[in-house]
């Protein structure tokens, strides 16, 4: 069976190919298929000189989505996406799809979502899912290569690696006997690198965030690799290291997926450069427009954008009228859609900016008036990576808003050798990390401050009875990572079926 991602080896020549009608067009002589067989897509073109009259006229009567096998021969059409047409001999119709309820006009975000299992069909859900298993394999490949053991934590857990506040319960075997779903492989990990060396997992967590927010899933994947003898340095060196090397790979082998989503190329160009690395105190310096970057202060830099926003309103309003003017009179049927699809386009940008020019104000006063010594909310992370066009290492954290486990700067005991990495464009926080507190007795004292029961870590605190020696490690959300390098506006995009607050099916 030949694929079409592989049409490019037999030009001139005929195959069959087997797959579903993603669109079809009909002429009085002559028809139009884009065939789509999950490799990549093909338009096929159906004239009634090639087939018997038989099968033009079941050539007409295909639905969107009827599963199809046709043949014929491969001939070059640069004018045509994946550069060949398909000139067809033979239709076999495998079956005659019902009405197909994703047709072509647009669909809200609630309708697609309960079509999950159709949706994945389109063209840019598509895309994504490719990006994502190579991305899965960009991420093997980076650390195989360098003599990571790929290893893996239990799902079902005694204990909570990142708090208590967001962890989904269930009973194991005996009633009282609790269970958790696990939020992160980390500890595990922290043990396992203690046999290996350095390691890494890639598996599912858990969080139960009971908000639904562009970046949150209850079920996401995450990538922790772990390593023994090595210092927040080092971890930041690795963090970037892979990030740079994992974009890189990425963009070089989905290029038709990248063109599929109109993702624009700016990352991919700048991820060469180095990662500034700046501390919380600086990050906060900069959000809160009293430390400037490269010239750039935080809280123009937003002033600019809202006026630009606002420009660009203007504009794009009188746009619309003068064409929504124009579309009175007569017309072709041919011009009348053209200017029609452009009130819609404009429209849609329309939507866009207001909702820019409702947030840019809210973003400037979150940043005015950022309390030191909190976390980062998303508009934020946001005007922080504004200011760059790589993504940011933010290190040396509070010790009081991060996790129990992170080791305490010997000389600045209220912060911890942790850090945040941050993608541009609004993504945010990509990576999690850190040097791992490995003196026992300072961190007995961090689990108690954290009331953490500390029966449930006796296995964990071993680590540092037998052998304690410093180490590192950081957790890469993948969904995060997949919606980053896809430009997707919601990671409910990036994985095949997304769970998050209110949603479990399908
Ligand atoms: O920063 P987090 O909570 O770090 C940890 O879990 C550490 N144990 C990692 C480590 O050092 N081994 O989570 C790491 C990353 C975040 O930066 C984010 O990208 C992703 O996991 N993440 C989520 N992605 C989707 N939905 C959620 N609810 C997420 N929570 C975290
Ligand atoms: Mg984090």
């Amino acid at each position: 069976m030949v694929q079409i991602s592989d049409l490019s080896q037999y030009e001139e020549q005929q195959v069959t190919l087997k797959g579903w009608v993603a669109t079809r067009r009909t002429g009085g002589k002559i028809a139009f298929i884009t065939l789509r067989d999950g490799s990549g897509y093909v338009e096929c073109v159906i004239d009634l000189q090639n087939v018997s009259e038989e099968e033009f006229e079941a050539a007409k009567r295909i639905t969107q989505e009827s599963s199809i096998i046709l043949t014929g021969m491969v001939i070059k059409n640069e004018r045509q996406s994946g550069g060949y047409e398909l000139q067809v001999k033979k239709i076999e119709v495998v079956h005659i799809a019902e009405e197909f309820p994703l047709g072509k006009k647009e669909h809200g975000p609630d309708f697609l979502l309960n079509h999950r299992h159709l949706w994945l069909r389109s063209k840019k859900q598509w895309a994504i899912l490719r990006i994502r298993n190579q991305l899965k394999m960009s991420i093997h490949h980076f650390f195989q290569d360098r003599g990571f053991i790929q290893t893996d934590s239990p799902i079902l857990t005694g204990n909570a690696a990142e708090g208590t506040s967001d962890l989904f319960g269930t009973e194991f075997y005996k009633e009282g006997v609790e269970a958790y779903l696990s939020q992160s492989g980390q500890l595990y990990a922290e043990a396992t690198a203690m046999a290996m060396g350095k390691v890494y997992t890639f598996g599912p967590c858990f969080r139960a965030e009971k908000s639904v927010t562009p970046r949150h899933l209850s079920e996401f994947w995450m990538i922790e690799p772990e390593m023994a003898f090595y210092d927040l340095d080092m971890d930041m060196d690795l963090i970037e290291d892979f990030i740079r090397f994992i974009i890189t790979d990425v963009f070089e082998k989905c290029q038709t997926e990248l063109k599929a989503l109109d993702r624009d190329t700016f990352l991919f160009e700048h991820i060469h450069k180095p990662f500034p690395r700046i501390t919380y105190e600086e990050a906060v310096d900069i959000i809160r427009g009293e430390r400037e970057v490269n010239g750039k202060n935080a809280i123009t830099v937003q002033e600019e954008d809202l006026a630009a926003v606002e420009a660009k309103l203007t504009v794009t309003k009188a746009e619309i009228e003068e064409t929504e003017v124009l579309l009175k009179g007569n017309m072709k049927k041919g011009k009348r859609n053209y200017l029609q699809s452009k009130v819609d386009k404009l429209k849609k940008e329309l939507k866009q900016l207001e909702e820019d020019a409702r947030n840019i104000p809210l973003w400037i006063e979150s940043s005015k008036n950022f309390p030191r010594g909190e976390d980062f909310g998303a508009p934020n992370e946001r005007v922080l990576t504004r200011l760059f066009d790589t993504p940011v290492m933010v290190y040396k954290w509070p010790r009081a808003i991060k996790a129990f486990y992170m080791k305490r700067y010997p000389d600045d005991p209220e912060y911890i050798k942790g850090v945040d990495v941050l993608a541009p464009e609004g993504f945010g926080e990509v990576v999690g990390g850190s040097e791992r507190e490995d003196d026992l007795e300072v961190l007995l004292a961090s689990i108690r401050a954290h009331n953490l029961p500390e029966e449930v870590f006796q296995w964990y605190t071993d680590l540092r009875r037998y052998g304690s020696v410093p180490h590192s490690g950081f957790g890469l959300g993948f969904e995060r990572t997949v919606m980053w390098i896809t430009g997707a506006k919601h990671i409910r995009q990036t994985i095949p079926f997304p769970r998050y607050y209110g949603r479990l099916f399908p």
